[in-house]
């Protein structure tokens, strides 16, 4: 499967440069690029996190970091058998390795150091037999599928799929020229709570300390 998307990937477009590899081991330089993308691939991996991390070793100084894909709990199918569907829905889910990360990517990014992440989640919306394919994906109940071929016949066929896409920042020149020139790197302080916002359990309330390495944030 990732031979045959590199394989497609070349054909679209002949210029790039291409590497077929893992996304714990990717075959690149310690920052190295700009821009990375996990699209409709995390799920697949037992240890995201592992992932993620590596794509923060790749990633240049200002480059950023977008993953996205579905959340497989929370796909909608309108069915005469809600039970059934629901019980097909998260059959499917539960035999992915990691069919909630979607909505851990946000979580995922920042736990390996990135930083102004921003989140979306954008909904399709399937009303035609694009519908059915995707179905035929999660189940091959014949009884099941067959009320919803019927569904497609008679244009009554609807799947909604939330895609979540999170970006978010990798390394900062700041954090960079810090460890050139030797300083300590580490994360930001924790911050205090906005004016007006309650304190969160273990929070601080008192006004933030100047950090001693300013330059890190
Ligand atoms: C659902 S496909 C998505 C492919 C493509 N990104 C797209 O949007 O069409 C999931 C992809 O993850 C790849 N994949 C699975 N495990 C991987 C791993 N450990 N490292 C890199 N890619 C992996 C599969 O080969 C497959 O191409």
């Amino acid at each position: 499967m990732i031979g045959r998307t590199a394989t497609v990937a070349r054909e679209r477009w002949p210029a790039g440069e291409f590497h077929v590899g893992d996304a714990y081991e990717l075959p690149l330089e310690t920052g190295s690029v700009t821009y990375y993308r996990a699209d409709k691939v995390l799920h697949m991996l037992d240890d995201p996190a592992r992932a993620v991390a590596e794509a923060r070793r790749v990633l240049a100084p200002g480059g950023r970091a977008v993953l996205l894909g579905q959340d497989w709990d929370t796909i909608a199918i309108d069915s005469d058998e809600p039970e059934t569907t629901r019980r097909l829905v998260h059959a499917k889910a539960d035999s992915l390795p990691s069919p909630r990360v979607a909505r851990r990517y946000r979580n995922l990014l920042l736990d390996a150091g990135f930083t102004d992440p921003v989140a979306e989640v954008h909904t399709a919306v399937f009303t035609d037999y694009t519908a059915y394919a995707l179905l035929q994906r999660i189940t091959d109940e014949e009884s099941w599928l067959a009320e919803q071929a019927e569904r497609a016949r008679a244009n009554r066929i609807f799947v909604v799929v939330p895609m979540f896409l999170v970006a978010a920042q990798g390394w900062r020149p700041t954090w960079i020229e810090a460890r050139r020139g030797g300083a300590r790197v580490g994360r930001p302080p924790p911050t205090s709570p906005a004016p007006g916002r309650p304190a969160l359990p273990g929070e601080r309330t008192a006004p933030p300390r100047i950090s001693r390495w300013p330059v890190i944030l």
